[in-house]
């Protein structure tokens, strides 16, 4: 039951715009730990179909002309795969993340020192935070909206700094936070999709599941964003809202039907992955993916932060 709320007069066209992203292969993916309701220890997971399933998202960013980067993964870090987890990077800065959970600690450090590297060329690296912050898991960009969830991981606190260390003031972006309520959407990026942030459009859109949030959280929401898609409990449940939009193609689980024909009639073209392995963890296509945006005012390529 997934359904548009106030469909406008007309959809408008929908245009696909350059991105980078950070991916990290499953080399050393395992469930052996439990800090979801997604993960079960005891089920199996086939790592060289995990690696496949995400060659195959790899490829389908860079057939669109995306630019993939990838980090090494790290043995004893079965959940780095979730790159988006690492950090969050607006208008040039990368703050690296604060984990919850001991398990993940480790991972921090590691994308922090990515930022480092010649491929990094560009970012201002600004280490890690010291407040507990999962990165785009929480924090999802949209315009000059800085979306930002709490409730499970990343912390008010963890926003604070994030408004401070990545200077939103002084780029003109507002952080909104918004509280989750249900367990199994413990990051805001299981629970919305950012698609457009009408920059070419005019029209900004997201999509979301509404009771995984407050009820302040979804007053916001209704707010903010009137004519967004909403998403039904079957969709939610598959990770369905995990998605990498580029303002036209939808990365995003093959098994939310409903929501592709949503996404259809809203203009985009939803380009169906298949992530069965990475499920299993918790996670699906936006969790594996970290969106890096350069600074628009020192960049003279066609790659503009939005
Ligand atoms: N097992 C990971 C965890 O619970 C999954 C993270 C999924 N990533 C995401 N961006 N939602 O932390």
């Amino acid at each position: 039951m997934t359904q548009t709320t106030a469909m406008p007069q007309t959809t408008p066209q929908r245009t696909a715009t350059p991105r980078h992203y950070l991916m990290c292969p499953p080399t050393y993916f395992d469930v052996v730990y439990a800090i979801n309701p997604w993960m079960d220890p005891s089920s199996p997971v086939d790592t060289a179909k995990a690696l496949a399933q995400w060659e195959a998202l790899r490829a389908a960013y860079e057939a669109r002309g995306h630019r993939v980067d990838v980090i090494e993964p790290e043995p004893g870090l079965p959940d780095m795969v979730y790159a988006a987890n690492g950090g969050i990077v607006v208008g040039g800065r990368a703050l690296a993340a604060r984990f919850t959970h001991p398990e993940r600690a480790a991972e921090g450090p590691a994308y922090d020192r990515w930022f480092d590297t010649p491929a990094a060329e560009g970012y201002r690296r600004l280490g890690e935070a010291v407040e507990t912050m999962e990165g785009e898991g929480d924090l999802l960009l949209i315009g000059k909206l800085l979306l930002a969830g709490t409730g499970f991981r990343t912390t008010p606190a963890g926003h604070a700094e994030v408004a401070e260390r990545l200077e939103l003031a002084e780029q003109g972006i507002e952080l909104i936070p918004l509280e989750l309520v249900d367990p199994r959407y413990y990051h805001l990026d299981t629970a919305l999709s950012v698609l457009d942030d009408g920059a070419v459009s005019g029209e900004t859109v997201v999509a979301y599941h509404p009771e995984a949030f407050s009820p302040a959280a979804q007053e916001t929401l209704r707010r903010l964003f009137p004519d967004a898609i909403l998403v039904g409990a079957d969709d939610a449940a598959v990770l369905g809202l995990n998605v990498v939009s580029d303002g036209l193609h939808v990365f995003l689980s093959e098994r939310a039907h409903d929501y592709a024909d949503a996404l259809k009639e809203r203009g985009f073209v939803p380009v169906g992955i298949d992530l069965s392995e990475v499920f299993k963890g918790g996670g699906s296509v936006k969790c594996c993916t970290l969106e890096l945006r350069p600074d628009a005012t020192a960049t003279t390529t066609e790659e503009t932060s939005r």
